[in-house]
């Protein structure tokens, strides 16, 4: 299937010292904080029953909006980028997913994406994902939406309903052509390997051996640029050479999709929100993480779902914080509005 992808500037931007060495200063003087707070001490509610009854109480026109991010798929086995092994081969991820870092070196980021296609293609997906398809078929499309940082898929393998999911940083199954004239894409490529050079990216180990690609001191097999997959659209307009193909996901500095924001904001802006979930996300990549801030100023309640207490800092005394594992929280939460997740 062959559509346009992104059309207005909106620029994906991490608060990481790799990109932008200014906000990374900044945000070791003053803790990063998902909202704006004038509370000194943090106080905030850590009640499952409490939380329970708050979506027990709504009533049948209320709203919620969730954010997901890489430690929703965490259960699934799938690395987040910070935390406990976010380096991929003494790599930081986020200066891999670069248009510079795929121009100077396209077969390394072709390998590191092949990795997390195999693991993703392998990868199950878990009780949190499915616990947040219920919600969504429970709500419906005007009570529930769903953004997901994750390029994983595993949203929409839980059966998320795709109008009430917005995947704002593409899929990693999707593959596209890198030239910036040719639209060529390709949806649901499952392939893996995707081709023979990057055949040691879907290679699986016994669980007790060491995997050779994630060693740094073992070299990266040789790949050349010709044997990395190209684009059939270029090759059929050009008999000299065609463009390389690329992983179907929005890379630092890249734009998201016009019309899936503009779709964003108007389920927002059609009313108040009750209740915003931010799950399994350090909330530090824009544009996603400033729809926390939007969905507060709509009245919403922020609960959060992250292990991590720092993803805490600046809630407020009606907000919450669960510091567990999305796929054990998740279920527990929606338990009286979804039923148990599995049975
Ligand atoms: N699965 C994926 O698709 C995947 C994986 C890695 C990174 N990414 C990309 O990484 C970028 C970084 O943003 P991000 O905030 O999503 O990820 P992140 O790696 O920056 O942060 C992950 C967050 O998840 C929390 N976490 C870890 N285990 C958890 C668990 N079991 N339950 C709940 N929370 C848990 C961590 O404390 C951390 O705050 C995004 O652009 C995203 O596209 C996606
Ligand atoms: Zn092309």
């Amino acid at each position: 299937m062959i559509t346009h992808s992104v059309r207005h500037p909106v620029l994906l931007r991490a608060t990481t010292p790799s990109l932008r060495h200014i906000t990374a200063l900044r945000s070791c003087r003053q803790p990063r904080r998902l909202l704006p707070s004038s509370a000194r001490t943090m106080s905030y509610n850590t009640s499952i029953p409490a939380f329970q009854s708050l979506l027990s109480s709504l009533g049948p026109n209320s709203r919620i909006l969730a954010l997901c991010g890489a430690g929703l798929s965490a259960s699934s086995g799938l690395p987040t980028f910070r935390g406990a092994g976010g380096l991929w081969r003494n790599h930081d991820p986020t200066s891999l997913a670069t248009p510079e870092a795929f121009a100077a070196d396209p077969a390394l980021v072709w390998l590191f994406y092949a990795w997390r296609r195999h693991m993703a293609l392998k990868a199950e997906p878990n009780d949190g994902h499915k616990a947040l398809a219920k919600l969504a078929e429970v709500k419906g499309a005007s009570g529930f939406m769903c953004l997901t940082q994750n390029v994983d898929g595993l949203s929409q393998r839980a059966g998320h309903p795709a109008a009430q999911l917005k995947p704002l940083h593409g899929n990693i199954l999707t593959l596209k052509c890198s030239s910036p004239s040719c639209n060529y894409i390709e949806h649901q490529n499952t392939d893996d390997p995707l081709c023979p050079a990057l055949a040691a990216a879907a290679q699986d180990y016994p669980p007790d051996q060491p995997i050779p690609l994630l060693d740094a001191a073992t070299p990266l097999p040789e790949i050349k640029r010709a044997d990395l997959p190209h684009c059939p659209a270029c090759k059929a307009s050009s008999a000299s050479s065609s463009s390389l193909l690329r992983p179907g996901v929005v890379w630092f500095g890249e734009s998201l999709d016009s019309d899936m924001l503009m779709g964003v904001e108007n389920w927002i802006y059609r009313g108040p929100i009750e209740v915003m979930l931010v799950i399994g996300t350090a909330a530090a990549v824009y544009p996603a993480a400033g729809y926390v801030r939007k969905a507060k100023r709509r009245g919403a309640v922020v609960a959060v779902v992250n292990p991590d207490p720092a993803a805490a800092e600046g809630l407020g005394p009606e907000d919450f914080w669960f510091g567990g594992d999305a796929a054990e929280v998740l279920p527990a939460l929606f338990e009286g509005l979804v039923g148990r997740i599995g049975e």
